[in-house]
């Protein structure tokens, strides 16, 4: 499981134990028909290495599900989830007429959408089998019936620390450059992170142990209000894991210095980015 596809097990294990808190940030009853005794093995493995990995992924998980129902509710009707992995929101946050359209591996994408049928979970996906930098997003979702002019909701969770950082910009540009109306969700480390001089050793050693077990740390942002501007979007918000922390876990202490360099964002279009 040392590679990118398998990420998105360990990060399956990671929420699915939030379902056992007394008071959980979020309920996920669909992600456990994908986790064994060796998901579970490996997961436990890398949490007792890297703790701060598993809090990291439920406090984004929370974000990420207010964002988007916040979305649906709002009448948005399109949903598409990058890198999308064993994400369960297609089932589990999935208002009237609301089309999800999923982009990940064709192998990640067949188990998955075998597994949800095997156990009779439904959800309204186009699963779209390819890669997003090779094949091109765009290209992928035209070959769907994706609405390019409707407004749309696209999720990016887990995905940019690991890809080059011309591909997470192309995908933005992409985006920006196809679709008329439309917000985007993503997380992503500070470039510090990534160059080791946040000035903590324990995050450091973090890293190196994480990337040894896992999928190596390539890209980080440090002004994502400045990136926003040079692509033409507007930032909405844009939360560390640290601030997330304090909102969603008043009484607990952060487990790691690494919060504070782990961010969620999401940004809107401008209209006059539209397409002609
Ligand atoms: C860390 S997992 C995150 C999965 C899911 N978004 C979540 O947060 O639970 C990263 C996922 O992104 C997928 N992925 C990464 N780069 C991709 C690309 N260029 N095209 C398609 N899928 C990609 C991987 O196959 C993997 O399933």
């Amino acid at each position: 499981m040392n590679n990118v596809t398998g990420t998105a097990f360990i990060v399956a294990e990671f929420r699915a134990e939030e379902n056992e808190e007394s008071a959980p940030l979020y309920t996920d009853n669909v992600v456990k028909i994908w986790l064994n005794e060796e998901t579970k093995e490996i997961a436990a493995e890398i949490a007792q290495n890297s703790p701060a990995a598993k809090e990291m992924v439920k406090l984004r998980t929370k974000y990420f599900d207010d964002v988007l129902s916040n979305q649906v509710l709002g009448g948005c009707k399109q949903v598409v989830i990058l890198g999308s992995g064993l994400d369960t929101r297609a089932a589990r946050i999935n208002g009237e007429r609301v089309t999800y359209f999923e982009i990940d591996d064709r192998a990640t994408l067949q188990l998955k959408e075998e597994t949800l049928t095997a156990n009779k979970v439904s959800a309204n996906v186009r699963y779209l089998g390819g890669d997003y930098v090779k094949d091109g997003l765009i290209s992928l979702l035209k070959q769907s019936e994706f609405d390019f002019d409707i407004p749309t909701y696209f999720l990016w969770e887990g995905n940019t620390t690991l890809l080059a950082k011309k591909d997470v910009i192309f995908a933005l540009k992409q985006i920006r450059d196809n679709v008329n109306s439309f917000r985007l969700s993503f997380d992503y480390m500070s470039e510090k992170v990534i160059l080791r001089t946040t000035g903590y050793q324990d995050i450091n050693d973090y890293i190196d142990k994480y990337e040894s077990m896992y999928a190596p740390w390539i890209t980080g942002f440090d002004q994502i209000a400045t990136l926003a501007d040079e692509l033409n979007l507007k930032l909405i918000e844009n939360f560390s894991t640290a601030d997330l922390h304090v909102q969603y876990r008043p009484r607990r202490s952060l487990e790691s210095n690494l919060f504070k360099f782990y961010f969620v964002c999401t940004l809107e279009n401008m209209s006059e980015n539209l397409p002609s």
